[in-house]
């Protein structure tokens, strides 16, 4: 069984081809830049740099993994949740595509992709485990039992994690996207003397909120000039901040499910300073931590391509369904 996954949901085109038996073929992906000048992502840029690139990265794959179109067994792309027109460009041409080869195509949760992404390396983890997903979009804590059985047990009321990152490099004069600009920057300064809230780190629960901790740092930026080594400064204060919270949160949510695998997932994932946390709290609890490589913790088409060669492997069927959903909650999925 060959599955081709593609991802079109937000600003990253991303193509791959999985293997029932082989594992995961070959992956690429384009990364828009242009939405960079306006400091986040244009909707109706990304629909059209997808129509644009989608096709000739597709070719390029095939080629590359010496696959014919015949060759394939099914075709998965992101259904959902996303930008509406983003997720039509991606939708179309698999539907197309599939509908011409006669083969099946199946949309998938782009979170579930995010979710299962860890398992696309070597030391994949087994279910049932916690997954910590934080993304641009999201920030939740669910138990995972099985493929399309999620529970949350905590989301962010407001921003997500990723969001914060991103609207406080921009507060900060730091670019787009605001994760790595924020991380490489707070690699030259220090949190002493930067006091930013831990959100609801004080009260029993596993929600989170990120809106008040943008604000104090907005607060913080503006109280004195911003020089280079101030600016290195509010970095690594808003980096500690998000860090500790989501720290703190995964390890309450440890210890009220009993879970022994910790999943990291989605692009806030790739952070280096959370990572590293993370290992510490996990060791301390006897807890196995798992994330996938950095490129599969940002939106990618090989997270999507496993999702959806194990739906059809376990044998979901076509619906037939071309409507995509801009908004979809997590918690709607079931098993195939
Ligand atoms: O999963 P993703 O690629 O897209 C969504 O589904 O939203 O996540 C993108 C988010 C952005 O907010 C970006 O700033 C953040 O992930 N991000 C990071 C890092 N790399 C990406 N945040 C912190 N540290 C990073 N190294
Ligand atoms: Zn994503």
């Amino acid at each position: 069984m060959l599955i081709l996954g593609i991802e079109t949901s937000c600003d990253d085109t991303g193509v791959a081809l999985y293997d029932r038996d082989q594992g995961l073929r070959a992956h690429a992906l384009y990364s828009q830049l242009g939405h960079a000048a306006f400091g986040g992502v244009v909707p109706e840029l990304a629909s059209r740099d997808h129509i644009q690139k989608l096709l000739p990265l597709i070719d390029a794959l095939l080629h590359d993994a010496q696959v014919a179109l015949p060759d394939l067994s099914g075709i998965a792309y992101t259904a959902g949740p996303g930008l509406a027109g983003a997720l039509l460009v991606g939708a179309a041409l698999a539907r197309s595509l599939a509908f011409g080869l006669a083969i099946p195509a199946i949309g998938i949760h782009h979170l579930e992709g995010h979710l299962l992404a860890p398992q696309l390396e070597t030391d994949a983890p087994e279910f049932p485990f916690l997954a910590l997903l934080v993304s641009g979009g999201h920030t939740l804590l669910a138990d995972v039992s099985a493929l399309g059985r999620y529970t949350i047990l905590g989301e962010s009321r407001d921003d997500a994690a990723g969001e914060a990152f991103d609207k406080s490099a921009k507060v900060l004069g730091l670019g787009y996207p605001g994760g790595p600009a924020i991380s490489a920057a707070a690699e030259h300064g220090s949190d002493v003397g930067i006091a930013l809230p831990r959100p609801l780190t004080d009260r029993p629960g596993l929600e989170f909120s990120f809106s008040g901790l943008k604000t104090a740092l907005l607060h913080a930026a503006s109280a004195q000039p911003l020089d280079s080594s101030r600016q290195a400064n509010l970095a690594c204060a808003l980096q500690e901040a998000i860090v500790d919270t989501l720290a703190i949160k995964c390890r309450r949510a440890l210890l009220v499910t009993g879970h022994k695998r910790l999943v990291i997932a989605g692009g806030v994932g790739a952070n280096q300073r959370l990572r590293s946390r993370l290992a510490q709290e996990t060791q301390e609890l006897g807890v196995a931590l798992y994330y996938p490589r950095p490129a599969f913790c940002t939106d990618n088409g090989a997270m999507i391509a496993y999702a959806g060669c194990l739906r059809l492997a376990a044998g979901q069927t076509d619906s037939g369904e071309f409507g995509v959903r801009a908004r979809w909650p997590l918690s709607e999925l079931s098993p195939p």
